[in-house]
Parts: structure tokens; C-alpha cells; sequence
């Protein structure tokens, strides 16, 4: 590969099988080697042998109706799906000439997998970066940033301080060195998902129930997985989209800014590239109830046992999620209840990364509580899961909730230099389709830089 490697197109991402035949095989090789520059080519929610990395949970388990079907991060290249908007928003840049090797330093701002995804890709592409995050996320979180080699700027707080890491980063980005891949107002954050992960999502249900998808229900951090919904919809216009945010911290839902622990999610803004317009319901969970859940899956065998689940299938699941994938699942079984769902309609949720990130949020579990036996976590179970109800959730499907969202959209971001006519041309779905028609553009300008 020459000096900066250019990675895959958006339709290589969605399609790995479309690269050069030799480029596939190299890509399939690097997987034993993280930080070969060919893991670019992995950058997919598919599988080596193609099929998207998915689980239909058994509805012994969700206990609804409908199909549950969670889209698996955590094969990505650096552990999430992040990396797919880290390496887009880069490789957009570079072909734009807007990023240039040897020239600027990437800032990336994040709560964690974004900015661990941006660490990667510079390690890969060749560039240094400085990744700006809140003090007190999980320690594995740190450790892995360092260790692709970026430097860290930690502002105080948790998750619900990310406004502190954007500020911050705004301001280091007047250095003329300085390029940030702001994954909470660009929009190759949207694309990514829109295409990759909308159409990866669609795959997803062939085969299952009537392999249309009901519901597509994700919590967003910076939304940019939301955008996924927006293709879903433009396939099955019944679709419905939720976007779900901790109880604790409803700001879309009603203004609200508590702390929480759901890392990667509940940013107290409504994002810039947040498409409220397709947003249908916003549903609020317990924090707690995720990180509960996680530890059921992880060590509640004898617990899901009651439930169907057999000793190989918990094993296979115990590495599959993190909090917010729990998060999401129970977010998704609250909905199905909701819209009535029957045994042959899709519910899609995503599980952004696996559990590898989490020992530590475990341990704190076990530090509050002071019992977490089989006898515990059965009656954790019953409340989190099958108790799953249709309270708290909100129908932003009117005029007035969406004028709510935009004038959310205008707090969080007028201030940061944006015009009211930016914002105000966000209030039609044609803006979010141009956008995305860029995707083409952007296939096709990759491609020619890859041949030099
Ligand atoms: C663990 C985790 N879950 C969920 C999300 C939210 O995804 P998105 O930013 O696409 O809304 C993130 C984002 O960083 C995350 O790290």
C-alpha cells in the first residue's frame, strides 16, 4: 500500500465481497492482524463469509411477539461499529482535500468507541490524533485509545458532559493543524449509516418473520445510527423509528440533562446530524436496568436457563454486547409491545460493541450491590425484561414535537457558529436525501484516488 492507504467505498463497506479480488484476500488475512492498514477493507457489518453478523433473539427470551433481530459491532476493526463514521469522515476529507497526510493532526471528540475507532483508523491511515473525552468513562476505554497510539485530552465529567469535550474541541480545531472528524455534525456520520448499516439492517431480516422491518429503534449518542432508520423507511415506509434515551436523561424527550450510565449514549443535545424529522417515538429506560441486564447475560446462565436458553447458546452470546446494547434490546422489546407487534414483523436494534469494554463497569455493579446471586438476578430479570412496559414512551410523530426537537437542535447549535438557514434547511427530508445522494459522489471520488 502506498503512503496513506485509502480503505473501501461505502459500497465496499457495504458489499466487501465488490473490493479487488486481491484486496479481499489480503483484507481477510489482516483479521490476525489488527494493525495491518487492510483492516480497512473489514470496516462491515458482515461476516468473512458474507452473511450480515447478526442475532435473532429467541423470543423465549424477549418475550414479544415479534422477531428481535440485534446488527453485532463488536467484529468491526477496533471492537464497534464507530470506526465505519471515524474512517468515512477521514477518508472523505482526504479525498476532498480538506485532510492532509503529514499536515494536520485529527481531534476526535467522543465518550469512547468514536474516539477509539479514530485512534485505529490514524494508526492505519498515518495520521497523529488527539482524541478529547470525558474523565470518567471506563478505564478499558483509555487503554485502548493509548494504545493505537493517540494522545488524550480528557475534559471533566461522564457521559452527559460530552457538551464540554465539543467545546473543547471546537476551540482546538481554530488551529490550522488541527482537522476534527465531528462525529456529531458531519455528515459523513449520516452516510455511513444510512447506506452501510440501513442496508445491512434490510439484509438482516431476509428469512425472518415477513422480512420487512416494523421498527428500527437505536439510542443515539451522536445519532448517527438513527440515520440507518431513514433507508429503512425509504424501504418499508411503515416502518417506524424510536430513538431511546436513559430516563435519566431525557433531553430529547423532555429537556431533560441528568447524569447516567449508559456510556456511548444520552449526549444531552439533540445532535446536528439527528434527522428529527423521521424520529417516531422516543422512549426513556432506566440506565441501571442496562447495566443490570449486561451482567445477566454475562454471568446468568442458570437464570436464562429458565428461559429456553441452553449452555452453548449463553455462551455464544456472553461476549455480544455491552451496556447500550442491553440498552437497545430492552428499548426494542418496550416498542414492540407498544405498536402490538405479531409473530411475523422485525423489530432492529443494534448492539454497538461487545463486552470487552466492560469488566470494569461490572465491577462497580458488584461494588453497589451488595448481592448479585442466581436468586438476584432472576428477580433482575423479571423487572427488566419481562416487566418491560409501554410507560415513557412519547409520540414525536406532530408538528409540535418536531418543532420541539428543531428548537432543541437550534440551543445546541447555534451557538457553535451555525446558521439559522443550515438548521432551518434541515426541516425538509430533501436535505437529508441530498446528502445521502452524496454517498455516490463520494464512491466514485474514493475509488479514482485509490488508483492514484
Ligand atoms: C457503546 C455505544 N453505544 C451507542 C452509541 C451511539 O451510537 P451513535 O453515535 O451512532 O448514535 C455509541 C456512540 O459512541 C457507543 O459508543
Amino acid at each position: 500500500m502506498n503512503k496513506m492507504p485509502y480503505g473501501p467505498t461505502y459500497e465496499e463497506m457495504l458489499h466487501p465481497t465488490k473490493a479487488d479480488v486481491t484486496v479481499r484476500k489480503h483484507a481477510l488475512n489482516a483479521r490476525n492482524n489488527e494493525l495491518d492498514p487492510y483492516n480497512l477493507f473489514n470496516i462491515t457489518w458482515r461476516r468473512d463469509d458474507a452473511t450480515i453478523n447478526r442475532i435473532v433473539l429467541p423470543k423465549s427470551l424477549t418475550g414479544i411477539e415479534a422477531n428481535l433481530v440485534v446488527l453485532l459491532g463488536k467484529d468491526f476493526p477496533s471492537g464497534s461499529h464507530k470506526v465505519g463514521p471515524a474512517y468515512s469522515t477521514l477518508i472523505e476529507g482526504a479525498v476532498d482535500g480538506t485532510i492532509v497526510p503529514g499536515k494536520h493532526r485529527i481531534l476526535g471528540p467522543s465518550t469512547g468507541n468514536f474516539g477509539i475507532g479514530v485512534a485505529y483508523i490514524c494508526n492505519l491511515m498515518k495520521f497523529d490524533a488527539t482524541i478529547i473525552m470525558p474523565d470518567t468513562m471506563s478505564q478499558e476505554r483509555y487503554e485502548r485509545i493509548k494504545g493505537y497510539g493517540a494522545s488524550l485530552d480528557l475534559t471533566p465529567g461522564t457521559e452527559s458532559d460530552v457538551i464540554l469535550t465539543l467545546e473543547k474541541t471546537h476551540e482546538m480545531n481554530k488551529k490550522p493543524e488541527n482537522v476534527a472528524l465531528a462525529q456529531f455534525e458531519l455528515m459523513p456520520n449520516y452516510r455511513f449509516h444510512r447506506h452501510v448499516t440501513g442496508y445491512s439492517a434490510i439484509e438482516a431480516v431476509q428469512g425472518v418473520g415477513n422480512s420487512r422491518i416494523a421498527l428500527f429503534a437505536s439510542a443515539p449518542g451522536s445519532a448517527g445510527t438513527l440515520a440507518a432508520g431513514d433507508q429503512v423507511k425509504k424501504v418499508f415506509p411503515e416502518a417506524k423509528i424510536a430513538a431511546l434515551e436513559p430516563y435519566e436523561c431525557s433531553t430529547l424527550a423532555t429537556g431533560g440533562r441528568g447524569q447516567h450510565r449508559v456510556e456511548g449514549i444520552g449526549d444531552k443535545m439533540c445532535t446536528l446530524i439527528h434527522n428529527v424529522l423521521n424520529t417516531d417515538f422516543i422512549t426513556l429506560i432506566p440506565d441501571d436496568d442496562a447495566v443490570r441486564g449486561l451482567k445477566i447475560f454475562r454471568d446468568g446462565a442458570n437464570v436464562l436457563a429458565d428461559y429456553g436458553i441452553d449452555p452453548d447458546m449463553f455462551a455464544s452470546m456472553r461476549d455480544m454486547f455491552g451496556v447500550s446494547g442491553i440498552f437497545n434490546i430492552i428499548g426494542a422489546i418496550k416498542m414492540a409491545k407498544h405498536l402490538n407487534l405479531g409473530p411475523d414483523e422485525n423489530v432492529v436494534t443494534v448492539a454497538t460493541d461487545g463486552f470487552d469494554r466492560y469488566a470494569s463497569v461490572m465491577k462497580n455493579l458488584e461494588e453497589r450491590y451488595l448481592e448479585t446471586e442466581d436468586f438476584v438476578m432472576r428477580r433482575w430479570f423479571k423487572d427488566i425484561f419481562r416487566r418491560a412496559d409501554t410507560s415513557n414512551i412519547i409520540d414525536t410523530r406532530g408538528q409540535a414535537a418536531k418543532d420541539r426537537l428543531f428548537k432543541q437542535k437550534e440551543d445546541d447549535w447555534l451557538k457553535f457558529g451555525y446558521s439559522r438557514t443550515y438548521l432551518d434547511s434541515m426541516k425538509s427530508m430533501a436535505f437529508w436525501d441530498a446528502e445521502y445522494d452524496k454517498v455516490h459522489v463520494y464512491n466514485e471520488k474514493i475509488a479514482k484516488k485509490r488508483k492514484g
